[in-house]
């Protein structure tokens, strides 16, 4: 896909690899124009009348709910379908079918699936653009590209930048299809380095490892959280216990990294960013992001959230082309929501 012939809009957007950095580098330039909308600083109606399809078939916080403030917030609706059994599909209805019906419901269709593929597979049979919001252990590309937003900003506000980026992640990186996504458009800057941590057998996939070294880009490959990492970036992950067979078998790696604030001090330097893409397992025995990095001015977990929508603002305005007639059907706030600095 690329920028300057603007081929967004009616494309569906299932994986990062349909990205260069043109693109990349548009849609944010898109996303940091609805940060007054998203504000409530003003007020566009640019999808007045537009229908999203909101099809979650696997559980879901920021990205659901995300996905339909960012509808709303440009003055469209959402029509939601959330879990396996509230739809057809437990009828054994094919997703093909499923999605021929409903994209003669709605303008644009946001959707998760526990099977890796099954977006894709809905596409086929959809008349409008559809955006993967989860496909198993497979990709996250609206999450990636949130993601990589951030770490824009975090770089600019620490005075560098993408290229020559040092990012560590840590935890399940075989299941987490978030650093997949993220890996792969990271890929396409220069000289990043990577320093993966996991457990052996929840290491990032080959296919992942070879999109780096491809890339030409260092590559540090580790079961341990050891010594002291020159990290611009902390990615911490959640052990994904859907994608294992049993509760056991996720339970004996749960808690194995974890980020507190002493282990942060330990290894990462002051200038490490801590991103997680959420949900963070606060269970006792996980607790793989502890409460007492809250408070701390480089945990950017929250920035991460908010940051979704203004992305996925941008997704939804690119791909119904519309994303340069925002102003013209903006319209005035009347109500004042005071804010805490929280
Ligand atoms: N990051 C993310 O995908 O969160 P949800 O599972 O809550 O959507």
């Amino acid at each position: 896909m690329s920028a300057s012939t603007s081929k967004f809009a009616g494309n569906h957007i299932l994986s990062v690899n349909q990205f260069n950095r043109d693109a990349i580098e548009y849609i944010f330039h898109i996303a940091n124009q609805m940060q007054p909308y998203a504000q409530r600083q003003k007020r566009t109606e640019v999808l007045r009348g537009a229908i999203l399809g909101n099809l979650f078939f696997e559980p879901s916080t920021r990205t659901r709910v995300s996905f339909g403030t960012a509808f709303n917030l440009l003055g469209g609706e959402v029509r939601e379908t959330v879990g396996m059994s509230n739809s057809a599909l437990a009828k054994g209805e094919s997703l093909y079918d499923t999605a021929r019906v409903l994209s003669g419901y709605s303008d644009i269709i946001a959707m998760r699936h526990p099977q890796a593929g099954s977006v894709a597979e809905f596409a086929a049979g959809s008349r409008v653009p559809v955006l993967n919001g989860g496909d198993g252990a497979n990709e996250h590309p609206t999450q990636a590209l949130l993601d990589l937003y951030t770490i824009e900003k975090e770089c600019h506000a620490h005075g560098s930048s993408i290229d020559g980026l040092n990012i560590a992640m840590i935890g399940d990186l075989k299941y987490g299809r978030t650093v997949h996504s993220l890996c792969k458009l990271l890929s396409l800057y220069k000289n990043v380095h990577f320093t993966l941590i996991s457990p052996t057998e929840l290491a990032m996939p080959e296919s992942i490892l070879t999109a780096i070294t491809n890339g030409g880009h260092q590559l540090t490959v580790t079961d341990q959280l050891s010594g002291s990492l020159d990290a611009d970036i902390c990615y911490q992950t959640r052990i994904q216990e859907e994608r294992f067979t049993s509760q056991s078998e996720a339970d004996k790696f749960r808690g194995k990294f974890r980020l507190d604030q002493q282990i942060y001090t330990k290894h990462f330097q002051s200038k490490t960013v801590i991103m997680h893409p959420l949900p963070r397992d606060s269970r006792a025995e996980a607790n793989e992001l502890d409460n007492d990095l809250n408070q701390h001015p480089n945990l950017a977990i929250f920035r991460q959230t908010d940051n979704g929508v203004l992305v996925r603002m941008a997704l939804f305005a690119l791909s119904l082309g519309v994303e340069n007639l925002l102003q013209q059907h903006e319209k005035p706030v009347l109500w004042h929501t005071p804010k805490s600095t929280l």
